[in-house]
Parts: structure tokens; C-alpha cells; sequence
């Protein structure tokens, strides 16, 4: 095989080499020390110097056609080699990282947090009180005598010695009146026990924020001006509300104020008992037997006072299905928020 045919035979191998073992087989073969092109050279003595340049520099220009169709090849080997291995070690920056993700509140809590932060901007102190509480504050000192039927309206949860799991957190005015000297406004959250048949809009154990204000000429206007805040407040817009007369021993007159169900804006479904209206906020003015019982003179001091059911907030404000959902401890459902 002469010069030129060696080289477009190698130039043949070179871009036919399917990978870069191949090629450097080829290169050995063809190009290296003991290779073909220098078997070429071994009978270079027994020419003049004449052909001995000439062959030279066809042998030179050979093996630089080749050497260069050599390097463009393998640079294409390393080109996808590369790409090879940076598709493999790519980095998705934006995953977030692993291990322990933060916790987060539950939204009752995150509610709750800035209700208090509303009503405590507005000079109210938050109160607590006990979950096990005595017969007295849970209906007698409300004014809800041992025969009325209002006791029937709360099913109750009855504990021995005269307790019971309070059904709501209207004892913690009772509590507040004897531990505030009026003029004072309170708030207290809590978590309060029925004994209810559950269904999509009822738990046996849900949320309340009592909320109470005892000041001189407190009046009806003022106790719509503070739900309006605190509605506003916590849905960051104007809400359809509705107030109609509502009866509860403990105040005087007592008003019902229910929103329009935001999960259904109002055209009924299973929330609103497809009413198209969630009670969410029954209050009214104190009664003055319920202040004499808390050591306040009604002639001197009234206010009013309203029982926030907290966990249907929470239901309307995060749209909501199903009360149930907010305390199956599912992690997947509460991590939404
Ligand atoms: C009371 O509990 C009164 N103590 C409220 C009150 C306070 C009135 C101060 C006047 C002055 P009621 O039983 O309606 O009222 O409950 C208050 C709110 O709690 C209801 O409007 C409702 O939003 C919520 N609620 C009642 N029962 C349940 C339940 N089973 N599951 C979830 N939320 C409930």
C-alpha cells in the first residue's frame, strides 16, 4: 500500500472508528512508533537526498492529514463524553433541600395568633381559662338557671363533682369580670366541648373566642363597629354578614350574626346546611344579672360581649370543606398552610 492509499484507507478508519478505544487503535496502528507510517521510513537510508526530502515531506503532510483528522474526531468523542457526564451530575438548584423541612402553625392557631394581635392592638387583654370547669361558671354564673333550657342547648360533657368540659368560653368572662375592675375588654380563645353529633359543619371539640367589653353607655353600635373590624381583619375584605335576633340567657338583646358561606357564595351546600349562611358570631349587650354575679354594678357599668366560633372561621377564611379535616391530624392537609 502506498502513501496516498494509506492514508485515505486511514482516513476511511479514522471517521468510521465508533468510539474513542477504536480510534486510538487506529492511532497506535497507524501513527505510533512502531506503526505503519513509520514502517514507511525503514527504507529511507538507501535513498538520495533528494527523495529522501520528498518522501519526507509527503510522509510530513500524511501524517499531519492525519494527525489532524485524529484530533477532530476525538474531539467530537470528548465533546459527547462531556455531556455524557454533565447530564449525569446535573443539578436542579431550585429542588428544595432535603432532610427536616420547618414545621408550620396549624391554622387555628395562626387565626387565633392574629386575632389576638387585632384585638390586643385595640387595647383588649387575652385571657385563658380552664377546659374542666365548674357547673357555676359554665351556667349559673351566665345566668342560665339549673332548670332553663338553655342547658339543653349546649349538650354537655359531664364530669363528676359538679364539672363538666365547658361548652363554651363564656365562663371566661365570668372569670375576667372578677379579675378585671372595669372599664376593661378582654378576649379568650379557646377549645371548648359538645356533645354533638359530627357531621361536615359540627365537632364535639372545636374553638371560641369569647370576647367582652365593660365600660359606661356601651352600646349596640359599638359591638358592630369591633365585629366589623374583626371580620375585615381577618378576611382582608368586606364579608356579607347578616344580623338577626339570637337568644342567649347571658345577654340582652343578643343578636346571631352570620356570613355568607364563602364556600359556596351563598347558594347553599353542605357547610351551611344549604342555608347559604354560616353562624359564625352570636353576641349582644351583657345582661345585668350576668354582671351582678361577676361583682359589677349594672347601673354603674354594661358592655357586650360575643362567642367567635373559631374554627368555622377557619373554614370560611381557607375555603374549607369539612370541619372534620381540620383535626384528623392528616399532615398532607395541614401542610397546606
Ligand atoms: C355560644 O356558645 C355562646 N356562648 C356565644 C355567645 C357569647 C353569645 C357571648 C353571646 C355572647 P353558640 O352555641 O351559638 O353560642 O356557639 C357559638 C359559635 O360556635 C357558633 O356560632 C358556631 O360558629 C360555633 N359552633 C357551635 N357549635 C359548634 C360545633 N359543634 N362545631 C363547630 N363550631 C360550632
Amino acid at each position: 500500500m502506498n502513501l496516498a492509499e494509506l492514508t485515505q484507507a486511514t482516513l476511511a478508519r479514522i471517521s468510521g472508528a465508533p468510539n474513542l478505544e477504536a480510534l486510538e487503535a487506529v492511532r497506535v496502528e497507524v501513527l505510533g512508533r512502531k506503526g505503519t507510517l513509520a514502517g514507511l521510513t525503514k527504507d529511507f537510508g538507501k535513498l538520495t537526498p533528494e527523495e529522501r526530502a520528498a518522501v519526507g515531506k509527503d510522509l510530513n503532510a500524511a501524517k499531519q492529514t492525519l494527525e489532524t483528522a485524529f484530533d477532530e474526531h476525538k474531539a467530537g468523542f470528548d465533546a459527547a463524553a462531556l455531556a455524557l457526564k454533565l447530564d449525569a451530575e446535573w443539578l436542579d438548584l431550585t429542588i428544595p433541600a432535603g432532610g427536616q423541612r420547618p414545621g408550620s402553625l396549624h391554622p387555628l392557631t395562626q387565626i387565633q395568633r392574629e386575632i389576638e394581635q387585632l384585638f390586643t392592638s385595640l387595647g383588649f387583654a387575652v385571657l385563658d381559662g380552664p377546659e374542666v370547669e365548674s357547673e357555676y361558671h359554665n351556667f349559673d354564673a351566665l345566668n342560665i338557671p339549673a332548670d332553663h333550657p338553655a342547658r339543653d342547648m349546649q349538650d354537655t360533657f359531664w364530669l363528676e363533682g359538679g364539672f363538666c368540659l365547658r361548652t363554651h368560653t363564656s365562663p371566661v368572662q365570668v372569670r375576667g369580670m372578677k379579675l378585671l375592675k372595669p372599664p376593661f375588654k378582654m378576649i379568650a380563645p379557646g377549645r371548648v366541648f359538645r356533645n354533638e353529633e359530627v357531621d361536615a359543619s359540627h365537632e364535639h371539640t372545636f374553638y371560641q373566642l369569647e370576647g367582652m367589653m365593660v365600660d359606661k353607655d356601651v352600646s349596640v353600635a359599638n359591638l358592630i363597629y369591633f365585629m366589623k373590624t374583626l371580620l375585615s381583619g381577618i378576611f382582608g375584605r368586606e364579608v356579607t354578614v347578616r344580623l338577626r335576633p339570637g337568644y342567649f340567657p347571658f345577654v340582652e338583646p343578643g343578636f346571631e350574626l352570620d356570613i355568607q358561606c364563602l364556600l359556596c357564595g351563598g347558594t347553599g351546600c353542605a357547610v351551611c346546611k344549604q342555608s347559604g349562611w354560616v353562624e359564625l358570631l352570636p353576641c349582644g349587650l351583657v345582661h345585668p344579672n350576668v354582671l351582678r354575679l361577676g361583682g359589677i354594678d349594672p347601673e354603674e357599668w354594661n358592655g357586650f360581649a360575643f362567642g367567635l366560633g373559631m374554627t368555622r372561621l377557619v373554614m370560611m377564611r381557607y375555603g374549607i370543606e369539612d370541619i372534620r379535616q381540620l383535626q384528623g391530624g392528616d399532615l398532607r392537609f395541614l401542610k397546606q398552610f
